[in-house]
């Protein structure tokens, strides 16, 4: 017998740490973009996993994939050779343009990947100059643990748990200027940033802003750096969002969240002459692409190929964009702004969007609120045009209330 929504908020009161922010629903069950909470109400979820369930919710594929994996091998650590990283790695690599013979690097989450990626940039960088300090965008969002979140050029992020990794120099995103002055420092191994800002608010890079970035680099001797946990997989049209943008490619990318299609496994990327520099001792995890994780990452690659679902995320983002811009229309003084690429899509309100998304819940719909005034929506890939509608029909009844 599942608990009820009290019973579960009570054991949450007792004995759970109280670091999120928390909604009052208790989700028992998932299905495509749906999901049931305890007490039995059915909401529509546009926001599947904060980015995670990128198929949705119980993807079939990747359910019986696990199923599969999960009868015959659960988990051997990385000194013995696993099928399913080198056919993931494979996979992933076949998707990249421009990053030659790219080689892979599993761990278990979006911080784990950032973690990877700043350590090879510093392996890289002690080998080729002695540089190892690491230019960053401000309003970024790179993970929790101390690498990742001094990366993270948010100081309401950080404050408290000082101090950070030393070395690392923030610029505004599309500050070309500003990332010309950083680079005057001539320690630096690396440039990253998320081509388009997630957590941040939905803010794409322009191609101009990572050219130049790609120009700096190589001028100076530094790796390019692409986080792609967020808007790569697929979300915004191609199977990595620098394509998207038209950026030149990187030397490292890195994804986790909708890579697992709700199981967690984060994976670096990196270009053969810089990953090299990662040799043995330098860097591991005991169970980073584990034979599940790659079951489910394998089972989530062959699904967005064979249901075309790059071309989906196109149009329905195409779809979702003319109903948001609707509701700008329609409510010109709250909608200050609708920012968008593929399936992730920000309004940005001129009030605190707390109350909306309370409304939203009650009524039916999941999103989220980052950065107190920004309603984030980061549909499934494989969402329909009906369930969006329902979505802009949910959102225009909160904003008219
Ligand atoms: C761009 C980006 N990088 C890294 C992370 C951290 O990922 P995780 O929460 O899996 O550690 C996130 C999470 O939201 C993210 O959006």
């Amino acid at each position: 017998m599942p608990l009820s929504t009290k019973e579960t908020a009570d054991l949450y009161a007792q004995y759970l740490i109280g670091n999120y922010g928390r909604a009052p629903i208790s989700i028992v069950k998932g299905q495509g973009s749906y999901v049931w909470d305890a007490d039995g109400k059915k909401y529509l979820d546009l926001l599947p996993g904060l980015g995670v369930d990128g198929l949705g919710h119980c993807p079939p594929s990747v359910v019986e994939a696990l199923r599969k994996q999960a009868g015959e091998l659960l988990h051997i650590h990385n000194n013995y050779l696993m099928e399913g990283q080198g056919k993931l790695a494979r996979a992933l690599v076949k998707h990249l343009s421009g990053m030659g013979e790219a080689k892979a690097f599993f761990c278990n989450s979006g911080t784990e990947a950032s973690e990877a990626a700043i350590k090879l940039a510093r392996l890289w960088g002690k080998k080729n100059g002695g540089k190892w300090k690491i230019v960053s965008l401000e309003n970024g969002f790179h993970g929790r643990t101390y690498g990742a979140l001094t990366a993270t050029g948010q100081p309401k992020l950080q404050a408290g748990t000082e101090p950070l990794l030393p070395g690392f120099i923030y610029v505004p995103i599309n500050d070309t200027k500003a990332l010309e002055q950083a680079f005057e420092d001539r320690e630096i191994c690396g440039f990253m940033a998320e081509p388009v800002q997630g957590e941040g608010g939905i803010f794409p890079c322009t191609k101009e802003f990572l050219t130049a970035a790609s120009a700096l680099c190589d001028l100076r001797g530094a790796l390019l750096m692409y986080d792609e946990v967020q808007a790569g997989m697929g979300r915004t049209g191609d199977m990595f969002a620098y394509q998207t943008v038209g950026a030149p490619a990187p030397d490292i990318l890195w994804l986790a969240k909708a890579l697992g299609g709700g199981f967690p496994i984060g994976a670096m990327l990196a270009r053969p002459e810089v990953a090299e520099h990662m040799v043995p001792g330098t860097h591991g995890t005991t169970f980073g692409g584990n034979p599940l994780a790659c079951a489910a990452g394998l089972a989530v690659i062959e699904t967005v190929e064979k249901e075309n679902l790059l071309a989906h995320v196109r149009a329905m983002g195409e779809h979702l964009g003319q109903g948001l811009h609707g509701l700008r229309e329609k409510f010109p003084a709250l909608v200050r702004e609708v920012r968008r690429i593929g399936l992730m899509a920000a309004l940005d309100l001129s009030v605190p969007g707390k109350p909306y998304l309370e409304k939203c819940r009650d009524e039916g719909l999941l999103i989220n609120c980052t950065h107190d005034t920004v309603l984030r929506l980061l549909p499934a890939m494989n969402v329909s045009a009906a369930e969006l509608d329902e979505g802009l029909r949910i959102l225009e009844k909160a904003l008219a209330q």
